[in-house]
């Protein structure tokens, strides 16, 4: 037994951040930051915390399942960084719920969503949830650097939730990481020990984008060949593809090079930008609000970055409309 997908949610802050405005920030231009990325805004946080959206989009994933929060027996959430460093930012969303089961978090950077996936899928394997919530929430406009142009223009906040129930939806799931401090790195900049004698470093995201791109266009055509395989099916029975929303560029090369065509790829990123564990769960929300999945579509799904990790899986849409 794997699980099958109930509901999901999403929740992102009010805030549109355009191309225009960030070119009065730094020196940009919408056509540059189009042409290089696919995105035209991102949705920043000014009022809302990464608490407050994380609950937004649960409640939703619970009411889209018809589960109540008694129900859970699990909750993971994936992000970099929390409301604290402990409590979890899952036992933070247990609480706010008023759910009474173990909580946690992974962080796997933009993969997180399918790491908690892959470790959800354990827990039901062994019988030991029957519900399982997770929450995938980034709000990486508070580690940018808003003068690095390179980089500021990337991302934006926000993140989405699934609830998962028993089934055998999920037909094949791959983690990848190999340890590379140096593509992508966000230190945590703070060390309140009058000890400690290395010098602090700021707490802003550092991106040797390059190096990025060409690791991500090779990971995400290989991770969903991969898993297509592992499922016992071919490329052609896929009727979608979620993949990490990072540039528009990375999911057009990695169609190229993959006998699904691209029209099945869903795409937002013009929207949200890079939101880092909550991109995949995002666009599997709107595909599944929108009716652009149908019960027993085919759908694989894909996600690269920190660490640097990549998950990549199958899985079957049942959930009917
Ligand atoms: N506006 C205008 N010009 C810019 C900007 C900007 N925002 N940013 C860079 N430039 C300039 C550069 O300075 C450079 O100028 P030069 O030729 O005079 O030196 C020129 O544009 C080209 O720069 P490149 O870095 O070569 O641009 P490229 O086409 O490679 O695109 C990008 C850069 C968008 C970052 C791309 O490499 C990329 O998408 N990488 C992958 C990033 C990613 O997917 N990260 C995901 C993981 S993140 C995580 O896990 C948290």
């Amino acid at each position: 037994m794997s699980f099958t997908i109930l509901g999901t949610g999403k929740a992102v802050p009010e805030y549109v951040l355009t191309n225009d405005e960030l070119s009065t920030m730094v020196d940009t231009n919408d056509e540059w930051i189009r042409t290089r990325t696919g995105i035209g805004e991102r949705h920043i946080c000014k009022h809302e915390t990464i608490t407050e959206l994380c609950v937004k989009a649960a409640r939703q994933a619970l009411e889209n399942a018809g589960t109540a929060p008694e129900e859970l027996d699990l909750i993971i959430c994936s992000t970099m960084r929390g409301e604290n460093i402990t409590p979890s930012q899952g036992c933070v969303i247990q609480k706010e719920l008023g759910a009474s089961c173990p909580a946690f978090d992974v962080n796997a950077a933009c993969s997180g969503f399918i790491y908690a996936l892959d470790i959800a899928a354990g827990y039901f394997e062994r019988k030991r949830v029957r519900r399982a919530l997770i929450v995938s929430m980034d709000n990486l406009s508070n580690i940018i650097d808003w003068t690095d142009r390179s980089t500021c223009v990337l991302f934006g906040d926000g993140g989405a939730a699934a609830v998962l129930g028993e089934g055998d939806d999920l037909l094949s799931i791959h983690l990848t990481a190999s340890g590379n401090d140096e593509a992508i790195r966000i230190p945590h900049g703070t060390n309140s020990s009058p000890f400690y004698e290395h010098e602090e470093e700021r707490a802003v995201l550092h991106m040797a984008g390059n190096e990025v791109y060409k690791f991500a266009t090779a990971a995400m055509a290989n991770g969903i060949r991969r898993a297509v395989e592992e499922a016992g099916l071919s490329q052609s029975d896929v009727n979608l593809v979620i993949p990490h929303q990072a540039n528009i560029r990375i999911i057009n090369t990695a169609a190229k090079n993959l006998e699904i065509p691209r029209e099945r790829f869903f795409c937002n990123v013009e929207h949200y930008g890079n939101t880092s564990s909550g991109s995949v769960a995002i666009a599997l929300d709107e595909a599944n609000r929108s009716g652009v999945l149908k019960a027993g579509d085919i759908v694989a799904m894909c996600a690269f970055g920190g660490g640097l990790t990549t998950g990549s899986c199958v899985l079957r849409w049942s959930k009917k409309a």
